[in-house]
């Protein structure tokens, strides 16, 4: 299936009111990851950028990849949508960097262009893994480092699509992941654990870390309703994969 059409459709659809919705706070501190704002500082996935090579996949508005530019990495920002694109070229400050419209699934660079290739819910939740995940290990050079948060397993199978939040009751198969339709053909995508470490050692990767985010209680989550509110406290609401092209 090749859900690049209807998710390039569906994100210059709703690029606006997205920004609108979630810019003011992901955009106003760098390196923030995932749906509760959680900072790397604490998490330690990304380490130091400084001189490096760093392409974000997905990278929407480009709050991660301006913040990695005024670090000092070389990054490139790449995503499937022209309006997240412009978003990200208005809101460039002065440490310019390319950004560049492509897909996930066929990376359109070189093998060995990268030491860090990385990406918070982008570009490897919305391309079929088992693709997106041999592209990013061919354009990383040996010793590079893929790292990405995605949704957790636990986290989509308690989602009750009809309440349209997530609950503490089992809503759908573990073994029936793979993808979520998002509307209109537009189509995200969710490995088990297993499926994970499947596609990533069978990309070549050796994998140093699952880090599993952890919010304080209290922490609203900015892009989902969960009941309780407390529910990423208690439980896994994302995988953050910390791996390396040996
Ligand atoms: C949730 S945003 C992630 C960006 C940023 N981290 C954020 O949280 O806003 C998802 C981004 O992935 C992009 N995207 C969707 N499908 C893609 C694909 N196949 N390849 C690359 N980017 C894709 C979308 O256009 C969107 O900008």
């Amino acid at each position: 299936m090749d859900s690049v059409p209807a998710n390039r459709r569906l994100w210059n659809r709703i690029s606006n009111a997205y920004q609108d919705k979630h810019d003011p706070r992901i955009g106003a501190t760098p390196r923030l990851w995932g749906m509760y704002s959680i900072p790397d500082a604490r998490l330690r996935a990304l380490g130091d950028v400084t001189g490096k090579r760093v392409l974000e996949l997905g990278c929407g508005a480009g709050q991660w990849s301006r913040a990695l530019a005024a670090e000092g990495a070389a990054v490139v920002g790449l995503d499937l949508s022209e309006a997240q694109l412009a978003a990200a070229a208005r809101a460039m400050g002065q440490a310019r960097h390319p950004l560049v419209q492509g897909a996930a699934e066929r990376l359109p660079f070189a093998a060995d262009s990268f030491d860090l290739v990385f990406c918070d819910f982008g570009g490897l939740s919305w391309a079929p893994p088992h693709l997106a995940v041999p592209e990013a290990v061919r354009v990383l050079a040996r010793g590079g480092r893929l790292v990405f948060n995605v949704a957790s397993p636990w986290f989509e199978v308690c989602y009750d699509e009809a309440a349209g939040r997530v609950t503490t009751t089992l809503q759908r198969d573990y073994f029936g992941l793979g993808t979520v339709a998002e509307g209109d053909g537009a189509t995200s995508y969710q490995l088990t654990y297993g499926g994970w470490v499947k596609v990533l050692r069978g990309a070549g990767l050796v994998i140093d870390d699952l880090i599993e985010p952890r919010p304080e209680p209290g922490t609203p989550n900015g892009y989902n309703e969960t009941d309780p509110p407390d529910w990423g406290h208690r439980w896994p609401a994302e995988l953050l994969w910390v791996t390396r092209k040996p």
